[in-house]
């Protein structure tokens, strides 16, 4: 493949190589619905919680649907498929384990197989069962800072993997734990909706020290099911840049920033240790001692969620923000939610750390809020050609899964950001691929982007969103 520096485009056709995994991801509470007792549900019952007033109760139905959004995602040429399990539904009460639920979760996994769709399987994507967040009882109401968590979620992914584990290989344990946390407990924009340095601090180490203990059941339990599961974690991770790189507290706080929310959970488990300040705030104040070292070498793969660059400034107003409002350059391409579109993120993400982990990367989660579509097509090619450069320049890069498959409950937005491929009409579930879709379907099947598609989609389109200037 011709390419020249980091300056240069690629060049058309970008190939893949032929295991190269083309998926679509989605998460349990986004998409499934029914009156699960989860904290989510329960969260959005709460006014003024959630965008609009929305709930996930129906989201796409695809509790009742799978069948045929398996059928949908083999005819459009999709070939894997990163699903999540609903904790909740699974165990409903501490310690009892639903095998009705588990043999529906089996049959889900057996039609993507059956179409020849490869699973991944999520275990945790943000959301818990009540009976940990709002009950009272053994683990009572303390949710992600529960004693017990290690325990109770390593107990539930083995029963999970003894049920499952003859249908799927790829298993993510934890999906987001830096953006649950910070959502949870320094926005409160989530469950449990606190604004707790401290908490964030003791829930972020109970988080690693569950992915561990989840690791290690995992592998416990494979040997008697299959014995080749591969493990990992599906780490958000952003391009984060001073606004004025010419301000050294605006590059002082763009550092604090990817060292605190980007990078911590990422390197405590690629090299067992913490950013040092983080560490000691844990051990001043933490009350549970955690041995970071445990977790290093805890994943066999490791799952890049990319979405957007943040520009970081120092604000001494903007203490909502933890004092580091994130914006996006003048007009700068933006999605629907003003994320900022760019694809060379994603390549200099892969770069870094497939290097910091030495181990094989997927890109887990990869989308745009993009209703009119008139940028999907475009962002996708544009980060599938950044995968295809990494690459060819050597970067073990094994699948890409786009977030999303259809558009979903996007938690507390709501219904109104559309993710999808395809299209939900909510009044009906009905759905409807979207021309995206169909064009990411076309790279899937030739495992390439050809020069006509790359000659097309190279550029954003001219009526993109771009940030106000
Ligand atoms: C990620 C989440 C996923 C979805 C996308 C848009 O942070 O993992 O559930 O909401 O963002």
């Amino acid at each position: 493949m011709a390419m020249t520096d980091d300056a240069a485009r690629p060049t058309a056709p970008l190939t893949f190589p032929p295991s190269f995994l083309f998926g679509t991801a989605t998460a349990s509470t986004q998409v499934e619905g029914g009156d699960v007792d989860s904290d989510w549900m329960a969260f959005a019952r709460e006014p003024g919680r959630i965008k609009g007033g929305d709930t996930p109760r129906v989201a796409c139905d695809h509790w009742n649907r799978f069948r045929d959004d398996a059928a949908l995602q083999k005819k459009l040429g999709y070939g894997a498929y990163r699903m999540s399990i609903e904790w909740a539904r699974v165990e409903p009460r501490p310690g009892v384990f639903d095998t009705a639920v588990l043999d529906h979760y089996r049959a889900m996994l057996g039609a993507l197989v059956d179409a020849g769709i490869t699973p991944m399987v999520t275990l945790h994507h943000f959301s818990l069962p009540t009976w940990l967040t709002h009950t009272s009882g053994a683990a009572s109401r303390a949710g992600l800072l529960a004693d017990a968590l290690p325990e109770l979620l390593a107990r539930y992914s083995a029963v999970v993997v003894r049920a499952l584990g003859d249908l799927c290989r790829l298993w993510v344990t934890l999906n987001e734990p830096n953006v649950l946390v910070a959502q949870g407990y320094l926005m409160g924009a989530w469950p449990p909706a606190k604004k707790s340095p401290l908490d964030a601090v003791r829930a972020h180490h109970n988080l690693l020290a569950a992915h561990v203990a989840m690791y290690r059941a995992l592998h416990a339990e494979a040997a008697s099911v299959t014995g080749t599961l591969a493990v990992g974690i599906a780490h958000h991770l952003r391009v984060i840049v001073p606004d004025a790189s010419t301000r050294a507290v605006d590059r002082l706080g763009a550092t604090a920033l990817r060292s605190v929310f980007n990078d911590a959970f990422a390197r405590a488990v690629c090299d067992g240790t913490l950013y040092g300040p983080l560490d000691a705030f844990a051990r001043a104040r933490g009350r549970r001692a955690f041995d970071v070292r445990n977790a290093k070498g805890t994943q066999d793969f490791f799952g890049v969620n990319y979405y957007s660059r943040d520009r970081v400034r120092l604000s001494l107003r903007d203490a909502d923000q933890m004092f580091l409002p994130r914006g996006v350059e003048k007009g700068a391409e933006v999605s629907d939610l003003g994320w900022e579109v760019y694809p060379d993120g994603l390549g200099t993400v892969l770069g870094e750390w497939s290097q910091r982990s030495g181990v094989p990367m997927y890109i887990t989660e990869n989308g745009i809020a993009d209703a009119s579509d008139t940028q999907r097509k475009s962002f996708l090619v544009r980060h599938l050609a950044e995968v295809a450069r990494a690459i060819a320049r050597g970067v073990d890069v094994r699948g890409y899964f786009h977030w999303s498959l259809m558009d979903n409950f996007e938690w507390d937005s709501g219904y109104e950001p559309r993710f999808g491929l395809v299209a939900i009409d909510y009044a009906t579930q009905s759905r409807t691929p979207r021309p995206s879709a169909e064009l990411y379907g076309a790279i899937a099947r030739a495992r390439a982007i050809d020069r006509a598609t790359w000659a097309a989609y190279r550029e954003p389109p001219a009526n993109a969103k771009r940030s106000p200037t």
